[in-house]
């Protein structure tokens, strides 16, 4: 198993490119299972979840090919069977779902666990399935689901927490071959569901709305193959611009939609940090002293959950107290341990945690416990005195591509090392 080992206390300076977007590529690669023509996606990220998305459409019956960031399918022949294991290790696997509904009228698909973020249900994936004439029964792990015809209807997709990302882009994509007209009302609104739409679109589908909380998709007999050139990561990009300010450093960001993560960029000027947009690049920089910042994460276009791990980092070499409620997931406050043993003083309070800023960090073994506080421990490593081990950086893997190339880059000490 691989770990990284980062020599702190160095400012990040120079330029990064951004990759494309893993939670935009997931759910379009499902989406290629709606035709039988092929489809070609472009700037798809070289990341383990992407290769794993492969597999899983390979397991279904597509061919797969995978070379520099062009991804080809074609889904000629596809069964509605997939394997239990493959689709249960990845959670955004449950979008296979919508497209398996559509195109084959039934599926038997693993149900996706929880995940140390929280419990991740998805009722609200089943009750718009439901909602469009699909019989579901949960039986042994499975959703085995199926409908003698799919017909468009009304679907409010709103839950406890607010709209569901991948729910939004699994009732859409049902949708596209249905009869007739859904209305998807308190849809999800991030960039990812309006890239899916694009390519639906490109594919010959009838998708309005889409980055509204309303979303029409009037059905259509069949949809043909496309072309698609998937959006920059947001939470890439507003890991990088983080990284620059905790190290104190001046990183230039290029290839960004920074119109995509206007709520990241407003609560790091609050806090002090100087953000200068260029078109699609961004320069970060910090100069004075850091400010506390209080944050809330919500749906787009709030702050991300995505980045609340990574923005906490920041917020503890702020001197003064900062506080982050988390709304999204229950539990994904995970990093709040790994971060005390480089010296953070963080107290938990229900969806609160409370960042006491200022005292230094210093090095130490950490372990990485899902994608976003990976990357998280990594910028604290960068900060901290000393050395830093972080272990398990698979999870890391699953969504940054190159990280420890592209930081090396920006004059990072940071390698990659067998895990003892
Ligand atoms: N929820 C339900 N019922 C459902 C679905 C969701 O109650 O049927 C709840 C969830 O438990 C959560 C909230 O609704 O409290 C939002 O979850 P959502 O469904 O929007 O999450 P997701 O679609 O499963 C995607 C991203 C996550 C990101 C969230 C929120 C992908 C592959 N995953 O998950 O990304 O945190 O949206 O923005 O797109 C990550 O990249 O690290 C990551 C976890």
């Amino acid at each position: 198993m691989d770990a990284l080992l980062i020599n702190g206390s160095t400012k990040l300076e120079g330029e990064v490119t951004i990759s494309g977007a893993k939670n935009a590529v997931l759910p379009i690669l499902a989406a290629t299972l709606l035709t039988r023509e092929k489809c070609i996606i472009r700037r798809a990220p070289n990341l383990s979840d992407v290769s794993f998305m492969g597999q899983i459409l390979e397991s279904l019956g597509a061919t797969v090919k995978m070379e520099d960031g062009v991804i080809e399918v074609q889904a000629s022949r596809i069964t509605p069977f997939g394997d239990y294991d493959l689709i249960r290790k990845m959670r955004g696997s449950v979008c296979i779902l919508g497209p398996l509904l559509a195109r084959l009228h039934k599926a038997k698909v693993s149900l996706p666990g929880g995940c140390v973020i929280g419990s991740r249900p998805i009722d609200l994936h089943l009750k718009g399935l439901e909602a469009l004439g699909v019989k579901i029964e949960i039986d042994s792990g499975y959703v085995i689901a199926h409908a003698r015809r799919l017909v468009g209807t009304e679907v409010f997709l709103g839950g406890r927490a607010g709209p569901t990302v991948l729910g939004t882009a699994n009732i859409m994509m049902a949708a596209t071959l249905a009869e007739g007209v859904t209305i998807i009302e308190s849809a999800a609104c991030e960039p990812e569901v309006v890239d899916l739409a694009k390519f639906l679109n490109a594919m010959g589908a009838r998708v309005t709305g889409a980055g509204s909380p309303t979303i029409t998709v009037t059905g259509v007999p069949e949809l043909h193959g496309a072309e698609h050139e998937v959006i920059p990561d947001r939470v890439e990009a507003a890991t990088f611009a983080i990284a620059a300010a905790a190290t104190g450093g001046e990183v230039v960001i290029h290839g960004a939609r920074p119109d995509h993560i206007h709520a990241v960029l407003d609560k790091l000027r609050e806090a002090g940090v100087k953000v200068e947009r260029n078109g699609p690049s961004l320069k970060v920089k910090r100069s004075g002293r850091l400010k506390p910042v209080d944050i809330t994460t919500l749906p787009y276009s709030g702050f991300p959950t995505d980045v609340q791990a990574q923005m906490m980092v920041l917020m503890l070499l702020t001197p003064g107290i900062s506080i982050i409620t988390e709304r999204i997931f229950e539990s994904r406050f995970m990093h709040v341990s790994e971060l005390a043993r480089l010296g953070a003083d963080i107290a938990i309070e229900g969806p609160s945690a409370i960042v006491k800023g200022g005292r230094p960090l210093s090095g130490a073994p950490v372990m990485a416990s899902d994608l976003r506080a990976s990357a998280a421990l990594v910028i604290a490593g960068l900060v901290a005195k000393g050395k830093t081990l972080v272990k398990r950086i698979y999870h890391l893997d699953r969504g940054y591509e190159n990280i420890d190339a592209k930081l090396r880059k920006l004059g990072a000490r940071i390698e990659r090392v067998e895990e003892t």
